[in-house]
């Protein structure tokens, strides 16, 4: 399973790139905002810094709802860096624009992704990812891994190659869940990544070990 993260927080990219895990990283308006990036200009800015700064593909949402409107962002966004992939939201005209950016052989990520339907959808107009929002949909009690393992099943059934991009992963048994159920990226905050290397037992066990070399000193 690969590991994007779930932020537009520069450090915190750096930091899970540095960990030598991470294979991509999606944002929204709402991450972007979150760390005072606002204004048409700076958003690009900011989409090319995170791409120079790691390997792997960089989601980038448009913000229009019309099907012109999603497609000259769309092209905008993709004319960037080759490591952009245009996030389009799970709307009619979204689908339509999935589609006219599949046959231009543009990458794409489809956002706000809450049925199995919807997931139906992404794949016929060939996204490359689909998003299914676990954290959220538990938000409001609906089971949000039921939601990876039914479209796990429905793409497997046909072979859709769109990727399940597990989006709104709130904590590390998320993560876990997300692997079982076959999910092909979670996209993560950096405290759940970290969250994965915590055992009691493995901190015990080191202090064992370097308090026993110790005492051959
Ligand atoms: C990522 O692609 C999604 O926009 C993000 O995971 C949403 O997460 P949230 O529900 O925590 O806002």
């Amino acid at each position: 399973m690969k590991f994007f993260i779930d932020t537009a927080n520069l450090q915190q990219i750096s930091e899970a790139n540095d960990l030598g895990v991470l294979d991509g990283v999606t944002t929204n308006p709402s991450l972007m905002a979150k760390e005072g990036i606002t204004g048409h200009d700076n958003v690009i800015k900011h989409y090319l810094a995170i791409c120079n700064m790691v390997t792997g593909d960089v989601s980038a949402e448009v913000i229009s709802t019309d099907f012109a409107g999603i497609v000259k962002e769309g092209e905008a966004l993709a004319a960037l860096h080759p490591q952009i992939v245009v996030k389009v939201p799970m709307i009619k005209e979204g689908v339509k624009a999935l589609k006219y950016f599949t046959d231009k052989g543009i990458k794409t990520n489809c956002t706000l992704v809450f049925s199995a339907g919807q997931a139906l959808l992404a794949a016929k107009a060939g996204a490359t990812y689909v998003s299914p929002f676990i954290g959220r949909l538990d938000d409001v009690s609906t089971d949000g891994m039921r939601l990876i393992e039914d479209i796990r099943t429905i793409y497997d059934n046909y072979g859709y190659q769109t990727q399940i991009l597990a989006a709104s992963v709130r904590h590390a048994m998320h993560i876990i869940h997300c692997a079982q159920a076959g999910a092909d990226v979670a996209t993560c905050p950096l405290s759940a990544i970290l969250d994965l290397l915590k055992h009691p037992l493995t901190d015990i066990g080191l202090a064992k070990f370097l308090a026993d070399h110790a005492k051959g000193k």
